[in-house]
């Protein structure tokens, strides 16, 4: 059988043209979502009494034993046949004759193939949401068991306050909830439904869209038959949602190399989720949260990539069009992989407390205690602050740190310092100290547990269809 589109030409298509412009090598991935999208169309075409119902059987059949081949992994796909969406009509006419033919009545392949993304992504979101959930997990029972372990907090990757180790890790798992949020929030635009809309201007059959977009579980219908053939936005929040989670991922995957050098020792990660070196017997390296990190930038590529493809394009298809697919499947490849490694990395990974606490012990992180203290007695925020970086210069002078000077020592800076000091200074009483709402106190970060345990408990809205 030649070309389905064959009709008005002439001549063959140059081999080279035919490889170039074919998406089969790559849209095959679409080929189940395509068979529900026809299984909808046909059954509606039926129903509106447009397609004769022995023959809408007849291609409902073949479409299923399609579907069969296509599980088993029996089906063959040719270039000569472009797309998923021709390959799979010119499989139905070979196995049911010329009224498989019928199918793309009332339709294009324009309308189809956004069905298809839209049908695609949405379970892949749905997907999404899911495995960041294990992530977020995962977080909570490193958390659970870190909420006394005490780590210097950063600024600026200097050593800054005190913090509970618990509170930093709870910080990813709020940035994992935005995530989760962002992916849901997507939904509602992802859950429209093009079908029907035809190659741009819609159909002269009698269907029925709405019928169409119920039978495949879509939300709502595009009102537009325009909009719904060439609107690519649904792709690119997702490319970029993606983005922004990976931003997060990759932020995390420099802490844990950060944390498991042999400068920080602060973590050990699992023997599973590293490899060595081929020269330096010694070596043990953090490849997972490295190939993660850079991960990333293929996930930020595949965004401007599609921007980049839709920038200026007129209504309504065009074949740039086309463009939009192995970008996302990139994405969600990419996202699908990570994802499902990073939640067993975290739960192995193993807290060193004793080097933290060793960390801790080394640094001026307790500084502002000291100048609070003074504020405490009434001296105002700025002075204190002279005279506690006043102190802090001495120590260093002196090789020491806040809690080996001499309280003899301290009242020659300010007569107010008295014995409990070293109380103050103490890098328990520091974090336990940060009481307020969302600080590092062991009570706050117990509040913060109770209130993401909350919000992993809650049902989410999800049409998984
Ligand atoms: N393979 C095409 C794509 O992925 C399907 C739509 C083709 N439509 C067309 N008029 N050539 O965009």
């Amino acid at each position: 059988m030649s070309k389905l589109w064959g009709g008005r030409f002439t001549k063959e298509t140059n081999k080279l043209v035919e490889e170039f412009t074919a998406s089969i090598s790559f849209d095959q991935i679409l080929a189940l979502e395509d068979i529900e999208g026809s299984l909808a169309h046909v059954q509606m075409l039926g129903e509106c009494a447009i397609v004769p119902l022995p023959d809408v059987l007849l291609i409902k059949k073949g479409l299923y034993e399609i579907k069969e081949q296509i599980l088993k992994g029996e089906i063959e796909y040719s270039v000569a046949d472009e797309d998923i969406h021709m390959n799979i009509e010119k499989r139905l006419i070979q196995l049911i004759g010329p009224v498989g033919g019928k199918l793309h009545t009332g339709r294009s392949r324009n309308d189809q193939v956004a069905t298809d993304m839209h049908l695609y992504l949405k379970k892949k979101v749905i997907q999404f949401v899911e495995q960041l959930e294990k992530v977020q997990y995962a977080i909570l029972s490193q958390a659970k068991q870190n909420i006394d372990t005490i780590i210097p907090g950063y600024t600026h990757l200097q050593r800054a306050q005190p913090i509970s180790f618990a509170h930093h890790l709870m910080a990813y798992f709020w940035m994992f909830e935005r995530d989760k949020e962002r992916l849901l929030e997507s939904l509602s635009r992802i859950d429209w439904s093009p079908l029907g809309a035809g190659a741009l201007a819609g159909t002269t059959f009698p269907i029925n869209r709405q019928r169409t977009a119920e039978l495949l579980g879509f939300q709502s219908v595009y009102p537009n038959s325009m909009d719904a053939v060439s609107d690519r936005d649904f792709i690119l929040e997702f490319l970029s949602n993606a983005s922004i989670l990976m931003t997060h991922i990759s932020r995390l995957s420099e802490e844990l190399v950060i944390w498991s050098s042999q400068e920080f020792q602060f973590v050990e990660l699992d023997d599973s989720f590293c490899t060595g070196s081929s020269i330096m017997p010694q070596k043990k390296n953090p490849d997972v949260p490295e190939l993660l990190r850079a991960k990333t930038g293929r996930v930020y590529g595949n965004l401007m990539g599609l921007l980049t493809v839709l920038k200026g394009l007129p209504l309504a298809y065009n074949k740039d069009m086309q463009e939009d697919k192995e970008g996302m499947f990139d994405t969600v490849e990419t996202l699908e992989g990570t994802l499902s490694l990073l939640a067993p990395m975290i739960e192995t990974m193993v807290v060193k407390k004793a080097s933290m606490e060793k960390a801790v012990k080394q640094d001026f992180s307790n500084a502002t205690d000291l100048a609070d203290y003074l504020v405490k007695k009434g001296l105002a925020f700025r002075e204190a602050h002279e005279i506690i970086g006043k102190i802090v210069l001495f120590a260093i002078k002196e090789n020491k740190y806040l809690l080996d000077i001499d309280l003899s020592e301290y009242k020659q800076f300010h007569q107010m310092f008295d014995e409990n000091i070293y109380d103050v200074l103490s890098p328990k009483n520091v974090v336990a100290a940060r009481e307020s709402f969302g600080g590092t106190s062991p009570n706050q970060v117990r509040n913060q547990i109770a209130l993401a345990e909350k919000e992993l408990n809650k049902v989410h809205e999800m049409s998984s269809k």
